[in-house]
């Protein structure tokens, strides 16, 4: 059976490097210990340089190899590097690998000594390499640096299973299919007869299972096609139901007779007679892009997304398990979408195994910004795309392959060869490719289209058939909207706030009222680190609906309240609630962001009137905001005392959620909230988000208020970032990871002005 021993832990760091750091007894003086994912260097918040993290680095891991390993094959499995590795194994150069968002895998069989202690050196290049994709060019965002992701060791028989693909097929029928690709590796191309078995199965329970002997001819790659027909009383993968099975591939000893039997028995530890086990999850489902609207299982749905960057302050790429998954949650139960885009490169497995779990769709797309490079690049991007589907064709939640450079230019021999390679390794998925230029060379299968049209005025979105040129309607999606037509910082003015916030309701209004558009995805769920070309000059885009820290702006909550009730009721008005913030002063038009069925308006502890959400005008969403229009009387005029304000919403007639308003605001509270109060000691170090704000009196950030925070930490626990932080816009978010041992992290903040704020976090 194989054995996968995550190698996180324990490496060694140098962020220098020199030729003798390869070797295998190299002083590792210089050297600090690490854990990954780990990024080369810690960055401030802003206004750094990004040559920063752009340089060589060496990582050493020390590990043993049992004797018992003796005979077996012994692979290193790389989740992400950034962007260039040279991997050597007791001083010997064992592979390499270009792209920093693609994993790769290396035999060290032959390099390592069993029973004994060996060395990994890696060499990292983290330079902007203009023969790797994205590079080349100018790019909108940061790559990092380092070995962000993961690390395993993978002990398998001489002949194993290299990938598995579980295609479900006739999925709506009453019998249902799985199409399962089995690639069996033997690559000391012996010559025999194994048994290949895939099984699917509910937990323990085996559902549907098939065998086939497999002659070895000594070759050393074989694809073994299993069909698993029949399959009744399986539930559908949907957004509401994200119902996941388990498919497994098996390679058995031929004198096995009952496969599900011993195999399921496998799961238990009993070993006997299988060499190999590949296990992936899986979801029953249909999803495509057709020209009148996305469908799922048959059902039309409106496509409501925005897009990701998988970047977070000081560490960048470099975040663990909890911290991606929780990504997926914000998107899909904070921002109430059903669908994301990894713009512009695949992400982690952790963000997209949370998107099965939960159901929310994504579009995935191969590393690039603009910029096509020459043929070497080119292969380069070729073999991304090949590692980017071959990790991630079971995902149940992707539907559409990104197979273009986003908003690169026609390249009609490169873009054939990336759609054929995606429909020849998946021909379960449609293509994408994001473009910006209308007419451009429809290849793929699905026309998405970044329409940045919407300024303000009254041009909302372009109409597809004007952008396509094509005779007839195609798929389409819109994949990018907004961004650096408005960036808007969580502390901006009021009245940008808001208008940010009503151009995302404007353009996804307009894509749902337009048969031919899909969906629309917006720029973007966060705002993110970038280069000096791009951003405010401070090195960030503030084009995210949320902040860095994925701290909401009025946008959050325009999206948020598009979800059903049922999901959690959202009311949210769109202002501080002061005479004079905005120009002139007041708070009319007062936009508010609610699934309720109406509010009313509170003031000064009498009701001023009742609202209804704004259908009218934006008949395409679930959940229109409610637009208050005219001034009620009681908000008087300049230079009248300001109103305390109430807004209740109700549903079904019954009033289901409040929100205060102070007319007088004082800083009353700092806050500490964290995502998580229990992390876990696993296979590498875990994190979580807590977040200090300064409130007032009923519980309103003040969002004006700068406070340095000094954090304390006590327990087996470490801040990522500043010890000292500032709050930015009246609050802060600060990262905690575990140290790897169990107990209780305390973290205190503490301010001039307010009593401590403090959270504890067990970790076990
Ligand atoms: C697009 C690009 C994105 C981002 C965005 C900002 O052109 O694809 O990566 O730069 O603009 O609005």
């Amino acid at each position: 059976m194989r054995r996968v021993i995550p190698l996180n832990f324990g490496w060694r760091y140098a962020d220098s490097f020199c030729e003798d750091y390869l070797k295998e007894n190299a002083d590792e003086t210089g050297f600090v210990e690490v854990d990954l994912p780990h990024t080369n260097r810690e960055l401030p918040y802003n206004y750094f340089d990004e040559s920063e993290f752009q340089f060589i680095s060496c990582y050493r891991k020390h590990f043993d190899i049992p004797l018992e390993y003796k005979g077996k094959r012994i692979f290193v499995d790389f989740e992400g590097v950034m962007c260039y590795a040279e991997v050597y194994v007791n001083g010997v150069y064992a592979g390499e690998h270009k792209g920093g968002y693609t994993p790769f895998s290396i035999d060290i069989t032959d390099k390592v000594r069993f029973g004994e202690n060996n060395v990994l050196s890696v060499k990292v290049d983290s330079t902007e390499r203009p023969d790797i994709p994205p590079f080349g060019n100018v790019v909108d965002y940061l790559t990092y640096g380092g070995i962000y992701r993961e690390v395993s060791l993978r002990v398998v028989n001489p002949v194993y299973i290299a990938n598995a693909f579980f295609a479900p097929s006739d999925v709506l029928q009453t019998d249902k299919e799985i199409r399962a690709k089995v690639f069996v590796s033997n690559p000391e191309q012996k010559a025999g007869e194994t048994v290949v078995c895939v099984a699917l199965k509910d937990g323990d329970t085996v559902i549907s299972e098939q065998r086939k002997t497999l002659q070895l001819t000594g070759d050393d790659k074989v694809m073994v096609e299993i069909v698993l027909s029949g399959i009744r009383d399986v539930e559908l993968w949907d957004l509401d139901n994200p119902r996941l099975y388990t498919c497994e591939a098996y390679l058995v000893d031929s004198n096995i007779s009952d496969c599900a039997a011993d195999c399921a028995g496998c799961d238990r530890g009993v070993d006997k007679g299988v060499l190999d086990r590949f296990s992936a999850r899986i979801g029953f489902r249909e999803a495509r892009v057709e020209p009148d609207g996305f469908y799922l299982n048959g059902n039309k749905i409106q496509l409501r997304g925005l897009n990701r960057h998988q970047s977070y302050p000081y560490v960048g790429y470099a975040m663990p398990e909890r911290v991606q998954r929780r990504d997926a949650d914000i998107l899909k139960y904070e921002l109430g979408l059903n669908l994301v885009r990894t713009s512009h490169y695949p992400q982690s497995v952790h963000f997209l195994d949370r998107c099965d779990e939960i159901g929310l769709l994504v579009f995935e797309e191969i590393p690039g910004w603009q910029h096509i490079g020459d043929a070497e690049w080119k292969k380069v991007a070729c073999q991304s795309l090949r590692e980017m589907i071959e990790r991630d064709w079971n995902h149940p939640s992707i539907f559409l392959w990104g197979v273009r450079i986003n908003e690169s230019g026609d390249d009609h021999d490169f873009y054939t060869e990336t759609n054929r390679i995606a429909r020849e390794l998946d021909p379960t998925r449609q293509t994408g490719g994001v473009r910006w230029r209308e007419r451009s060379e429809f290849l793929e299968d699905v026309y998405t289209m970044n329409d940045f049209i919407h300024s303000g005025g009254e041009a909302v979105l372009r109409d597809p058939s004007r952008v396509t040129g094509l005779p007839e309607p195609v798929p389409y999606m819109v994949t990018e909207f907004n961004g650096h037509m408005y960036p808007t910082k969580r502390f901006d003015q009021e009245e940008r706030l808001v208008e940010h916030a009503m151009r995302h309701i404007r353009v996804q209004n307009a894509a749902a009222m337009d048969p031919g558009i899909s969906g629309a995805i917006g720029w973007c769920a966060f705002d993110y680190n970038t280069h000096s070309e791009f951003g405010s000059g401070d090195r960030i885009c503030y084009h995210g609906v949320m902040d860095m820290f994925r701290i909401p702006k009025f946008a959050a909550y325009a999206y948020g309240s598009q979800k059903d009730p049922s999901q959690g009721v959202v009311l949210e008005a769109a202002t501080l609630w002061a005479r004079g913030e905005r120009s002139i002063g007041g708070v009319i038009p007062l936009v508010i962001f609610t699934n309720c069925d109406y509010v009313d308006l509170v003031l000064n502890g009498v009701v001023a009137g009742r609202y209804y959400p704004a259908r009218d005008e934006y008949p395409g969403l679930p959940h229109p905001p409610v637009v208050i229009k005219e001034s009620p009387e009681q908000f008087g005029v300049w230079g009248f005392r300001w109103p305390d304000g109430e807004i209740v919403g109700y549903i079904n007639g019954k009033p289901v959620a409040k929100k205060a308003y102070a007319g007088q605001p004082v800083a009353t509270r700092l806050e500490a909230i964290a995502d998580d109060d229990v992390l876990t000691l696993g296979e590498t170090y875990d994190a979580t988000r807590v977040v200090f704000r300064v409130v007032d009196q009923v519980g309103n950030l003040t969002p004006y208020i700068n406070e340095s925070i000094k954090l304390d930490i006590t327990g087996p626990g470490r801040i990522i970032g500043p010890s000292e932080p500032t709050l930015i816009g009246g609050c802060i978010g600060v990262y905690v990871r575990t140290t790897g041992q169990s107990g209780e992290i305390r973290l205190t903040g503490r301010s001039s002005r307010f009593a401590p704020a403090e959270v504890a976090i067990r970790v076990q």
